[in-house]
């Protein structure tokens, strides 16, 4: 199936994008005491030049003490990162390329990959790290005051180096999403509650927050997902009206785009519907939304990053079939546009026999 649908341009507010592929944000490890290299920017610059039309960076941390659990992860703050990252936008734009910063702060989500541990405080709703773990003290007032600034200050600087968008990182089981779920969120305040409408409130904060620091024209992205890295199976929303009382909050705060993550894209939100979640959410919200997980590949990444495993190349067609009837406007890729910065223009040009295998190998490298 050609994959021109891919290939149409996509407007909103001063976003201008020449197509609908999306690269997905993707932690490298890369950029030693949290600053990014300029070889971190000529991976990204990599990708611009060969046709993607949003580059959202990897996770990068906010202004806490607490916000990352890897020294290697870029920071969004203090003048020598900042300085890295105004070079790779730099770079990125010289391409024809746009980017995104994606803005993140673990919460208590602890890294398996490295004995490297943050200074205290660890910011968390409860102080649990998943159910019935608790390690540490609940945010008080003062935390949570301060994270929601440090939000709005690093998508503040995001809009000041030239990032076209910023995307909030609101998914996997990290700070905001450890408020929207109830097994770690036990909160009797305003943040805590017993509807997950309720518990959206910290998540409608951050994105206030932002908006007031970047105006009604610059673009927020919001990446959301059931599914949690300590538990795979838990789900947010059970029904359509459970999504819709999580994203409307979310949305009325100033959310302009929703990036659904699912590891497996084809898997239907809810019984009786082939909706993905992507798929729900711009139904019951009306913002354009973005899908992503496994596409043009035959295995999903917590496999390859858990068991190692690889993956094939893979028939886009029931993708670029629900993209036709709009049920998303976007598609991230993640794994196929880390191990070949050529998948996109690869894919405009039908040179499918050139797609290359994912494998753990890519992992240890910024080619
Ligand atoms: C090495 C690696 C690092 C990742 N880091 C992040 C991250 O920093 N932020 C995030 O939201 N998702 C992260 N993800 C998830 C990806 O954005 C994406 O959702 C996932 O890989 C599924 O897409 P794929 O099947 O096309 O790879 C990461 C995935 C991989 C493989």
């Amino acid at each position: 199936m050609a994959a021109e649908a891919l290939f149409r341009p996509f407007s909103h507010k001063t976003l201008h994008l020449k197509n609908r592929i999306v690269m997905a944000p993707m932690t490298r490890s890369f950029s030693p005491g949290g600053v990014p290299t300029p070889e971190v920017s000529a991976y990204y610059r990599r990708r611009a030049e060969a046709d993607v039309g949003l580059i959202l960076s990897e996770g990068t941390g906010i202004e806490r003490p607490s916000a990352l659990n890897d020294p290697n992860v870029p920071r969004f703050h203090g003048e020598q990162p900042l300085a890295g990252w105004k070079h790779v936008i730099d770079q990125v734009h010289a391409a024809g390329g746009k980017m995104a910063p994606q803005i993140w702060h673990v919460g208590s989500a602890r890294n398996p990959m490295t004995t490297w541990v943050a200074p205290p405080p660890v910011d968390s709703p409860s102080g649990l790290s998943s159910p019935g773990k608790r390690f540490t003290e609940p945010m008080t007032d003062e935390a949570i005051a301060d994270t929601l600034a440090a939000f709005g200050r690093a998508a503040a600087d995001a809009k000041r180096l030239g990032f076209d968008a910023v995307e909030i990182h609101g998914a996997h089981g990290y700070l905001i999403d450890q408020f929207f779920w109830d097994g770690v969120n036990q909160r009797g305040d305003r943040y805590g509650g017993g509807t997950i409408g309720e518990r959206a409130r910290f998540g409608a904060e951050v994105v206030k927050s932002i908006r007031a620091a970047v105006g009604e024209d610059f673009a927020i992205l919001l990446r959301l997902s059931q599914w949690k890295q300590q538990d795979f199976s838990v789900r947010l929303a059970h029904t359509p009206q459970e999504m819709e009382a999580w994203l409307t909050p979310l949305v009325e705060a100033g959310t302009d785009i929703l990036h659904c993550s699912q590891r497996r894209f084809w898997e239907p939100e809810f019984e009786g519907s082939p909706l993905n979640f992507a798929g729900w959410a711009r139904k019951l919200t009306g913002k354009p939304t973005i899908t992503v997980g496994s596409v043009g590949l035959s295995g999903e990444f917590t496999e390859a990053l858990r068991q190692g495993a690889g993956s094939k190349p893979a028939s886009l067609d029931s993708l670029l079939e629900r993209l036709e009837r709009d049920e998303f406007d976007l598609v991230a890729v993640g794994r196929a546009l880390l191990t070949d910065p050529q998948w996109a223009q690869k894919i405009r040009e039908g040179r499918t026999h050139e797609l290359m295998d994912f494998s753990r190998e890519s992992l240890t490298t910024l080619s």
